[in-house]
């Protein structure tokens, strides 16, 4: 009994230490007539994401792989915010073809995008490679962003001041960009480590290369989080408790992606690295010039970018 009243006691002191030590987004910032487009907007920080910045007044486009989670979503974040300029667009990051219709229905209906958020990602989704001949968890996390964002950044550009956020997580400083396209090379973790780092070598990359353009490029860590990402790993079985004790709730784990789109502070601060809403630390790796380059011209082959989309 007593042993009982112990652990209970330990985990809620746990839980409220967590609380008070997750970084929150203090920014009042009203997105009134900002358009911005939030990839894996139906659950977990994205959709966390997405209804914050509904909230705030923004156009949001949903950007979801299946049409009735995706519709679900909208509905929900229309319902809570009563904000009626959240749209949802059919993208699937795993399909170039669908990454490159999505762009086009984009452009078809607005003019400008002030915020493109990189959420979403996947993982131990399967080792095969997708009809693009990419590993499919690298595509839907790396391969696919990139595509989607090279697209975008003609828009970007001309919408500037503009912004890209991009999620990556701490488990980036577990990776390595060496034979990240090659069938079952690594494990679902160690494949998932790789993707990430992908995202903060992208993110410095894309901010070199547009810097002094008003785009700026910010990737982070949105702390560990209790979201569906972790069904697929053995966590799931004990995840209530544990998830519910030690893990940010997806609003929490919002925090800092709403922080690098909003916040006046971060106007002219690029090829950063963010958690808890702050600079923190990434890798040394990631912060290897030489490195990024490799994976940007790895990238532009791999996803068949043609010359004029290249920046
Ligand atoms: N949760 C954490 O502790 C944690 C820690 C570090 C980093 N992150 C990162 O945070 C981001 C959001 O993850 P989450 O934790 O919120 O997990 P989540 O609830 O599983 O959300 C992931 C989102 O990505 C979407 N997605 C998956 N495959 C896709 C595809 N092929 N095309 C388009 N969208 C696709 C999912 O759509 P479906 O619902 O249709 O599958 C879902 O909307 C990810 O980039 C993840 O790597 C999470």
């Amino acid at each position: 009994m007593w042993l009982l009243l112990w652990v209970a006691a330990t985990l809620i002191l746990i839980r409220m230490l967590n609380k008070l030590s997750n970084g929150r987004c203090y920014a009042d910032t009203v997105m009134s007539g900002k358009v911005v487009i939030v990839t894996g907007a139906n659950s977990g920080i994205g959709y966390a994401t997405a209804l914050e910045l509904a909230r705030r007044g923004a156009k949001v486009i949903a950007a979801c792989r299946d049409d009735e989670r995706g519709k679900a979503a909208v509905s929900s974040i229309i319902k809570r915010t009563g904000n009626q300029s959240v749209k949802y667009i059919h993208l699937d990051l795993s399909s170039f073809d669908s990454i490159r219709k999505f762009v086009k229905e984009f452009k078809s209906s607005e003019a400008k995008l002030d915020v493109l958020i990189n959420n979403a990602g996947a993982g131990g989704l399967g080792r095969k490679k997708t009809a693009d001949g990419i590993v499919r968890d690298m595509q839907v996390n790396h391969f696919g962003p990139f595509l989607l964002t090279l697209l975008l950044v003609p828009i970007l550009r001309k919408s500037a001041p503009s912004r890209v956020v991009i999620v990556s997580s701490i488990l980036h400083k577990f990776g390595t960009i060496a034979r990240i396209n090659e069938e079952n090379a690594y494990g679902y973790f160690q494949t998932y480590c790789n993707s990430k780092l992908c995202n903060v070598l992208f993110s410095n990359e894309l901010a070199r290369r547009l810097e002094g353009t008003g785009v700026v490029v910010n990737s982070l860590h949105p702390g560990q989080v209790n979201t569906s990402l972790y069904k697929a790993t053995a966590l799931e079985k004990l995840r209530s408790l544990v998830l519910y004790t030690f893990f940010k709730s997806p609003e929490e784990g919002a925090q800092t992606s709403i922080y690098l789109a909003v916040s006046d502070e971060c106007d002219l601060v690029s090829g950063r690295y963010f958690a808890d809403c702050e600079e923190g630390n990434m890798s040394a790796k990631a912060r290897d010039e030489g490195l990024a380059k490799r994976l940007w011209s790895m990238s532009e082959q791999l996803v068949k970018l043609r010359p004029e989309e290249a920046i």
